[in-house]
């Protein structure tokens, strides 16, 4: 049996898809715009320990920045320009951190899926920091943030880290043991590439108790389709397309 589910289905990705730019706080805000409730970012860590929002693991394609987003300081990185890329109308937009993203989704009422996405060679350390400042930040409230990561050694450091922030298993393959792996981790959901949804697939994920979510869904008929086969969740850029309130 599956556990109630407090999440929306519709979950805008990075904040707003293609139409701000992606994981700043500018794009939750169009994102709310078109009436999304929930929304999913990419996190990593900063030289010195601090949760932010990125999901290259390199400054180059998103902001005025080169090298390694985790090799610097956070007060560095608060220096970058996190939206010119995307236009003018966005210069000056900066990288947000977690903490500031949590406070804007608790007085709005909204509710966030956290992608744990490493620096490579962080993948415990970014799952353990993340769930418990997570952990902190949403303390009290009604509905926790959903952590999500493709990698297990995230989700395993996220679990021994806060063991009751729940966490999902994403996929972009069904590699060997990925079902058991997202078990062993104690996930609510797998979070797969859309394409790899069938109706034997759905079946199996919610007969162990688990909810079936999708990414990057930007196609009205694969949407039809992921509805009818009984999904739980999808993860879109096309805010402009897909109501939330469906
Ligand atoms: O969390 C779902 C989706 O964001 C995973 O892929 O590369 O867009 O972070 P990516
Ligand atoms: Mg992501």
């Amino acid at each position: 049996m599956t556990t109630p589910w407090p999440y929306p289905r519709w979950i805008a990705h990075r904040g707003a898809g293609k139409l701000a730019p992606e994981n700043t706080l500018a794009a939750f805000r169009l994102g709310a715009q078109y009436g999304y409730r929930m929304f999913e970012c990419d996190a990593k860590l900063s030289r010195d320990g601090i949760p932010f929002l990125l999901h290259d693991s390199t400054l180059e394609r998103t902001t005025d920045g080169t090298g390694t987003a985790g090799e610097f300081d956070f007060a560095e990185l608060a220096r970058r320009d996190a939206g010119s890329w995307h236009g003018r109308a966005w210069a000056g937009e900066p990288l947000p951190t977690l903490e500031s993203v949590a406070r804007y989704c608790l007085a709005n009422h909204f509710f966030l899926n956290i992608e744990i996405k490493p620096t490579p060679g962080q993948e415990l350390e970014t799952g353990r920091v993340v769930a418990a400042q997570a952990a902190q930040l949403w303390a009290g409230a009604k509905v926790p943030p959903l952590l999500s990561s493709f990698r297990p050694e995230s989700l395993a450091g996220a679990r021994e880290a806060a063991p009751h922030v729940p966490r999902a298993l994403l996929l972009d393959s069904l590699w060997e043991g990925c079902i058991e792996q997202a078990r062993q981790l104690g996930c609510v959901a797998l979070v797969c590439k859309y394409t790899l949804w069938d109706a034997a697939l759905v079946a199996r994920t919610h007969g162990l108790g688990m909810r079936a979510l999708s990414y990057t869904v930007n196609d009205a008929a694969a949407a039809d389709a992921l509805l009818a086969l009984g999904t739980d969740g999808l993860i879109t850029d096309r805010v402009d397309l897909f109501s939330p309130a469906a």
